[in-house]
């Protein structure tokens, strides 16, 4: 024990060091005007091919917005161009007032406030549900700090809030890599909520999983938005009208008709698009 005394103490440096951190100089997220994420005119080529065609869409604070189309529409690009993955070739994309996302690296992305789920989940399969949130909560900085730290009431009562949410508190101990496929999304999920975004982005939640956890996803969303914005990219239509408010469809890069899923569904070139699928 005496051992890890001075490596505790050398970890509460990290400290010190947020000063010299650019990322924590960042403007704070301002959404004093109610909106959360601005994306005007953006657009994204690939060898002479337009992902992105002038995309505009705006996000509230707190809403849950749903994103469908077509494959190809440009729905995982406009999420690339959000986190930094992809530079576009026009166009601002702010996040609050005062964020400039173009001018923030992925990592700084994220730092400011912007979480990302991917389609596969990417848990430690080797630790613990509760160890995989405490890892999160530390971030990619912190490990070594999180290793001799021990957490304090207000650590514990994150991961613990976080358990609930994701409805896995029964399976604190389990292995990450004995979870279900919907179990192991809604770990990631947790895990993302201990860095506390303040928008989260999930491509297409549900694929491979069974109806009771596209049940238990819809709920999860659901409760997520209010506290965060959540934005979805899905294409289970059935999904998506379980807990849609506001529905943007993308077609060809830019926003084909946004609404209530009953006038996306009813809107002719909605239908034209997706003729033949069901929509
Ligand atoms: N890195 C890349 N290089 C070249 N083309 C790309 C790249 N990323 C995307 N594309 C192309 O851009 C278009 C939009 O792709 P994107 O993945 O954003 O569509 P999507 O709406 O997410 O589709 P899906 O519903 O199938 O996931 C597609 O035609 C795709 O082939
Ligand atoms: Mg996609």
């Amino acid at each position: 024990m005496s051992m890890l005394k001075p490596l505790r103490e050398f970890a509460d440096r990290d400290r010190v060091f947020d000063m010299v951190n650019p990322a924590l100089r960042a403007p704070r997220l301002d959404v004093s005007h109610g909106t959360v994420l601005y994306l005007e005119d953006i657009s994204v080529s690939f060898d002479g091919f337009r992902a992105l065609n002038d995309l505009t869409l705006y996000i509230q604070a707190g809403e849950l917005r749903c994103i469908i189309g077509p494959n190809g529409a440009g729905k995982t690009t406009m999420m690339d161009v959000i986190t930094g993955k992809t530079r576009p070739d026009t166009g601002s994309a702010f996040f609050g007032q005062s964020i400039d996302l173009l001018r923030l690296s992925e990592p700084d992305i994220a730092q400011a406030g912007i979480g990302r789920k991917f389609q596969s989940p990417t848990v430690f399969e080797q630790h613990t549900v509760f160890e995989n949130l405490e890892l999160a909560m530390a971030g990619p900085r912190g490990v070594w700090s999180m290793l001799f730290a021990r957490l304090n009431a207000e650590q514990q009562e994150k991961i613990d809030r976080a358990l609930q949410l994701i409805g896995l508190q029964d399976l604190r101990f389990a292995l990450a890599g004995s979870l279900s496929h919907g179990q192991k999304q809604w770990l990631e999920i947790g895990m993302l909520l201990m860095q506390e975004p303040a928008l989260l982005l999930v491509d297409e939640p549900v694929a491979g999983m069974t109806p009771q956890e596209t049940e238990r996803t819809a709920e999860l969303l659901v409760s997520l938005a209010g506290e965060r914005s959540v934005v979805v990219v899905e294409h289970d239509m059935e999904f998506v009208r379980s807990i849609a408010r506001t529905v943007t469809v993308l077609h060809e890069g830019s926003v084909l008709a946004e609404g209530t899923m009953d006038q996306v569904q009813n809107n002719p070139k909605v239908v034209e698009v997706y003729l033949g699928e069901q929509v």
